[in-house]
């Protein structure tokens, strides 16, 4: 039954990457579907093990620990194919022996980052080790939860092509897994896996254009955050690390000001709610 699913798979892919382009469709990514829009990545289960305020890095790999590198790497996209800047990839997996970091301060193997101008997101890190799930091994995964401005939050999986757990795996060898196996590349002497992510929503979400004037600046009584074009719900204040170091949550203003004294120097991401609508700015303090 599973193995039936996983054939039914590969058929899927085959046609995602071989008839497509013939039928006039620009090949930026395997799941370009006809009407021009981004087939959204579909959602996999969240597992046990996630954790939140993962630190913000796009390294994981650790000196010392045992481990076959591995980049893993892509852009976000939205619901239009537009390169999606500034959503919000979490990335959490096993070590090389199949074992989650569910405790350490140090979030082995976990990591956060914010897409760049141009949709891009890079991890380095290693294969994940397979492990046990009731008798079965589990393919080796990474998991992933994407959250941006104006779109719906995506929790899902990748998986390898190849990898011998995938067809006794209920999840990755279900059909709508099919199009997060991707394949690994040796690329430069490294294993490279590209995996874009097309998430349900638009660039041009309502509000979109109001964070681009916020203004973040040190005044004499601290930290200013402006908004001109809409009042601000809340702002929370996340460190290099990724923590949450403040939460306002009754700002109801387009001006706020955290006052001197209340954060040590350093670098911050300011998280700004507008409505619906949330936006990252970084500053210094
Ligand atoms: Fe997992």
């Amino acid at each position: 039954m599973k193995r039936r699913g996983f054939i039914s798979n590969s058929v899927k892919g085959f046609i995602a990457v071989t008839l497509l382009p013939k039928i006039g469709y620009s090949f930026m990514t395997d799941d370009i579907f006809a009407g021009g829009g981004c087939v959204p990545t579909t959602a996999d289960i969240l597992g046990p093990f996630y954790r939140a305020n993962a630190p913000i890095r796009s390294n994981l790999q650790i000196v010392g620990e045992p481990g076959v590198p591995l980049i893993y790497k892509g852009t976000v996209y939205d619901l239009d194919c537009n390169p999606l800047p500034n959503a919000y990839i979490e990335v959490w997996q096993a070590d090389h022996g199949g074992v989650y970091d569910n405790s350490s301060p140090e979030f082995k193997y976990r990591g956060a980052q914010y897409s760049d101008a141009l949709g891009q997101y890079e991890f380095t890190s290693i294969h994940a080790g397979a492990y046990l799930n009731g008798a079965q091994y589990r393919p080796s995964h990474i998991h992933f939860r994407v959250t941006a401005p104006g779109i719906a939050e995506l929790i899902t999986q990748l998986y390898f092509v190849g990898d011998p757990y995938i067809a006794a795996d209920p999840w990755a060898s279900d059909p709508d897994a099919a199009l997060r196996i991707v394949p690994v590349n040796n690329v430069g002497g490294v294993d490279t896996a590209i995996f874009d992510i097309n998430v349900s929503g638009h660039l041009s979400a309502p509000n979109q254009a109001a964070d681009m004037d916020i203004v973040i600046e040190q005044t004499y009584g601290g930290i200013l955050i402006t908004s001109p074009k809409a009042k601000m719900d809340s702002i929370e204040i996340i460190d290099i690390n990724g923590r949450l170091v403040k939460g306002y949550y009754d700002v109801n203003s387009k001006d706020f000001t955290i006052r001197t004294g209340e954060l040590s120097s350093g670098t911050y991401f300011a998280r700004i709610q507008l409505g619906k609508h949330i936006t990252v700015h970084k500053f210094q303090n």
